[in-house]
């Protein structure tokens, strides 16, 4: 049977398209084809054939703990990272084309080589395309707080994403969380505390120092909303 053109349940993001600055245009000319993984879709645009499994050695071309961020926007936390820690492989899901493509543009720029990206709808990559126990850490900074409450069955993080959070981490791997948005922190905590494979302190973390002021933390410190970091990690066997 044909896969649907169009998806039936809601998802955490509503553009994605957009035109590409003149630097963007040629960063996405001379990196994508190295940086951004051609990811097999399943119908809807961002979406992920199931028989599709990433060969992380294979995508770095060597064997190094895997970081993840969901939502990297522009890149600018996730570039930062990369350089920061040369050993590690990093990859950003985002499923905004003109800011996957800000993300290569920074990343020539800082002639940073160990993060790869791919345009695609998070939850279906964490369902099949990364491996089992394959992430050393995932992280989601600012997700879209969707705060109406009508719009609440929007957000990234539920208890159903926790279990895929859970399914890609490696035993002891680290899932990191930061919202400016009071509302969103505590269900985050809700969700974290409430999934059984995830060890935490219980409330917020300290700000992650690994983290730089990203655009939407600074919108959000701009009209004095606390930022809450929360951090869990899997249990060790
Ligand atoms: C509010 S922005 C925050 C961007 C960045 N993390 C920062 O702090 O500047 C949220 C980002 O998540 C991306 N996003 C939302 N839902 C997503 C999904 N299901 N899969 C991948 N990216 C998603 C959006 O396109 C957007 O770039």
């Amino acid at each position: 049977m044909e896969s649907p053109a169009y998806r039936t349940s809601p998802v955490s993001f509503t553009r994605r398209g957009g035109r590409l600055t003149e630097r963007q245009q040629n960063a996405w000319d001379k990196a994508a084809d190295t940086y951004v993984i051609d990811v097999p879709g399943n119908g809807p645009s961002t979406s992920v054939d199931p028989s599709f499994v990433l060969d992380v050695p294979a995508v770095w071309g060597r064997s190094a703990p895997l970081i993840v961020e969901i939502g990297s926007g522009r890149g600018e936390a996730l570039v930062h990272a990369a350089k920061e820690h040369p050993d590690f492989n990093f990859l950003g899901l985002e499923v905004y084309v003109p800011g996957v493509a800000q993300t290569l543009v920074t990343a020539l720029h800082e002639r940073v080589t160990n993060i790869r990206l791919a345009v695609v709808n998070a939850p279906e990559a964490l369902q099949t395309m990364l491996p089992a126990g394959s992430v050393r850490e995932l992280r989601i900074w600012f997700p879209d707080p969707w705060h109406k409450s009508r719009h609440h069955k929007r957000r990234l993080i539920t208890p159903e994403f926790a279990k895929l959070v859970v399914q890609v981490l490696e035993p002891g791997g680290t899932v990191r969380l930061a919202t400016d948005w009071e509302d969103y922190a505590e269900q985050m905590l809700e969700v974290v505390n409430g999934e059984p494979a995830l060890v935490s302190s219980g409330t917020y973390a300290p700000r992650f120092p690994g983290r730089p002021l990203t655009r939407f933390e600074v919108k959000g410190m701009d009209v004095d909303r606390e930022i809450r970091d929360i951090s869990a990690t899997t249990a060790t066997p």
